[in-house]
């Protein structure tokens, strides 16, 4: 049985959803790859490296045989490079398991997606629904307020309800039968009407099933129950330009303009990460490469002495 509510959001996504390449393929490895990337990158910008990622590693196979230094340079431009090495190392357990002479070894159900490495609720829930097509409810930030409007209210009326509580209601909001379509319909809401911080209520299909809404749409009520547009960045918080998830991707960025299987002493990274640099700074970016290559991201081609100076450093081959 399919609901009002469900039917009205079914019919505006088959009307109004974006054609999006994922959209088009059940294949698994493909979805895997797009949620992947879709996670901290906006879809504009993920297209083109979703179309050149698959041209280069065209299936788990490719992927999981490829030099991690290939797959890093591939990932130049999303950003979050971990997500390239948890990717590979997903493809690779994959493989191993028997895919693809063994359909079964590429994981169905959210559980047993899980179980492969760098794999988290909400990539395993993706790809259970995406491509095998399982009803199963998931949240990412989009889903989550969706459903946090839709079936509890502004998200500005405490108390703000547990995540145990929300999947409840996303699970019951998904229709017996249509998961696929339920789940990207519901992120395409929320990408494209029901965002952050100005809902355009006045365009929404489900406005009039919705508990915010009716919150939002009295009149007296308005103003202070709106979303607040977002905070401007406390002054206390540190600049991104600051951080050390800047200077590894820095790091990572100068080893990739690198020709490839170049190895850089930690004196001739240092100036390409910081303009400022003098050798002061050797004991920070020795302790920055040893997390990145604790991480798989880099390579240690030699540390031997106390010399940091002439450790050297390259993208894993
Ligand atoms: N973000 C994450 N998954 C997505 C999908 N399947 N379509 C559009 N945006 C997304």
């Amino acid at each position: 049985m399919t609901t009002q509510l469900q039917q009205t959001l079914l019919d505006w996504f088959a009307a109004n959803g974006r054609d999006l390449p994922w959209r088009r393929t059940r294949d698994p490895y493909r979805v895997l790859v797009s949620e992947i990337m879709l996670q901290q990158t906006q879809v504009e910008r993920v297209i083109p490296k979703y179309h050149a990622f698959l041209e280069l590693f065209p299936s788990v196979v490719e992927l999981a045989a490829a030099a991690p230094a290939e797959v890093i340079r591939a990932w130049q431009g999303l950003g979050y490079n971990r997500r390239a090495i948890n990717l590979q190392r997903a493809a690779q357990a994959v493989v191993e398991a028997g895919y693809p002479a063994d359909p079964s070894a590429f994981p169905s159900t959210p559980a047993g997606l899980r179980d492969l490495p760098g794999i988290g609720a909400y990539t395993a829930g993706a790809v259970a629904c995406f491509a095998f097509e399982r009803d199963v409810a998931f949240m990412d930030t989009n889903i989550r307020r969706v459903v946090r409007r839709l079936s509890v209210g502004p998200e500005t009326v405490p108390p703000e309800p547990r995540e145990a509580e929300l999947l409840a209601h996303a699970e019951r909001l998904v229709p017996p039968g249509q998961g696929w379509s339920w789940n990207q319909a519901i992120m395409e809401l929320g990408a494209t009407i029901c965002t952050a911080a100005k809902p355009q209520c006045w365009r929404c299909p489900l406005r009039e099933h919705c508990a915010a809404y009716q919150v939002w749409s009295t009149a007296d009520s308005q103003v202070e129950l709106l979303p607040q547009t977002p905070r401007r960045r406390k002054a206390a918080e540190v600049p991104f330009q600051q951080t050390n998830r800047y200077f590894r991707g820095r790091i990572v960025d100068a080893l990739r303009a690198a020709p490839p299987q170049t190895a850089l002493s930690l004196a001739e990274l240092g100036p390409l990460v910081r303009p400022e640099w003098t050798s002061e700074w050797l004991p920070w970016l020795a302790k920055l490469v040893t997390g990145l290559a604790n991480d798989g991201l880099v390579a240690w081609i030699s540390q031997h002495g106390s010399e940091l100076a002439h450790w050297s450093v390259a993208l894993p081959e």
